[in-house]
C-alpha cells in the first residue's frame, strides 16, 4: 500500500522569524509546511494593499499563483495610538527603507518622546490569508494589546519586539517587553500566535481544508 502524502502548506514569508514563529505553531498537524526556498526562489510582490488582510493576500495570490500548492501568507504591524494608528501597514517600512529594526525601533522611541506612560497604548495585529488552490479563502486575525516601553529592553523575536510591553490574558502590562520573553511565552500571547491558533483550530476541526472548502474568517 501506498504510503498518504501529508498536504503541502507554503508559508509565504521572507522573514526567518515569522517563519519560525508559523512552524512552531503548526508542529503535530498533518500538514508538510515548506518555505518560499523549497520553491527555487518565488519573489514576493510588493505590500501596496491599504489593510493586514489586503496585504496577506497579495502575497498569498502571488505565491499560489507560481506554486500551485496551498499557501499561508500573514501581514501585521505595530498600532500606537498617540501616533494616530502609525506606523500600522507601513510598520516594516517606518522611517524608509535601509534601517535596521534597532534602528526603527529608536526612530519610534523618538517619535514618542515625552509622551507620558499612560499615552504610549500600542497594539500588534496580524492577518493570516490562507489560500488553497480551487479558490478557498479563509482569513485569521489578531491583536495583543500593550505599551510602548521607553528604552530597547531584550534581544529576542525581532521588528518592534524591543519596545513592546504586552499584556497578558488578565489585562495586566507584563514586566517584559517582547524581545526579552522565550519564544514559547512570546507564542501564547502574540497577535501571530493567536492568530495561528485559530488556523490550527480551523485546519483541525475541518473548518479549513487544504484540499478545497469555501471560505471563513475568524478574529479574537
Ligand atoms: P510584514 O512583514 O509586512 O508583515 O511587516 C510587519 C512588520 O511589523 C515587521 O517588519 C515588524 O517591523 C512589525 N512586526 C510584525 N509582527 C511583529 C512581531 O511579532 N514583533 C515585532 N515586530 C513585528
Amino acid at each position: 500500500m501506498q504510503a498518504r502524502r501529508r498536504p503541502a502548506l507554503v508559508v509565504a514569508t521572507g522573514n526567518p522569524g515569522k517563519r519560525k514563529e508559523i512552524e512552531a505553531a503548526l508542529v503535530g498537524l498533518d500538514v508538510e509546511v515548506l518555505g518560499l526556498d523549497s520553491l527555487g526562489g518565488v519573489a514576493l510582490p510588493e505590500e501596496n494593499g491599504g489593510t493586514y488582510a489586503h496585504n496577506a493576500l497579495i502575497k498569498a495570490r502571488a505565491v499560489l499563483d507560481a506554486a500551485g500548492l496551498p499557501v499561508l501568507a500573514d501581514d501585521s504591524g505595530l498600532e500606537v495610538d498617540a501616533l494616530n494608528g502609525e506606523p500600522g501597514v507601513y510598520s516594516a517600512r517606518f522611517g524608509g527603507p535601509g534601517l535596521s529594526d534597532r534602528q526603527r525601533c529608536r526612530l519610534l522611541l523618538e517619535r514618542l518622546d515625552g509622551v507620558p506612560d499612560p499615552q504610549r497604548s500600542a497594539r500588534f495585529r496580524a492577518v493570516l490569508a490562507l489560500l488553497v488552490p480551487g479558490g478557498a479563502v479563509y482569513l485569521f486575525e489578531a491583536g495583543v494589546e500593550g505599551r510602548i516601553a521607553r528604552d530597547l529592553r531584550g534581544s529576542g523575536g525581532f521588528g518592534y519586539d524591543p519596545v513592546f510591553y504586552p499584556r497578558g490574558d488578565d489585562g495586566r502590562l507584563l514586566s517584559k517587553t517582547m524581545a526579552q520573553l522565550t519564544p514559547e511565552e512570546k507564542n501564547r500571547i502574540s497577535h501571530r500566535g493567536r492568530a495561528l491558533r485559530l488556523l490550527r483550530r480551523a485546519l483541525a476541526s475541518g473548518a479549513a481544508a487544504l484540499d478545497g472548502g469555501n471560505c471563513c474568517q475568524a478574529r479574537n
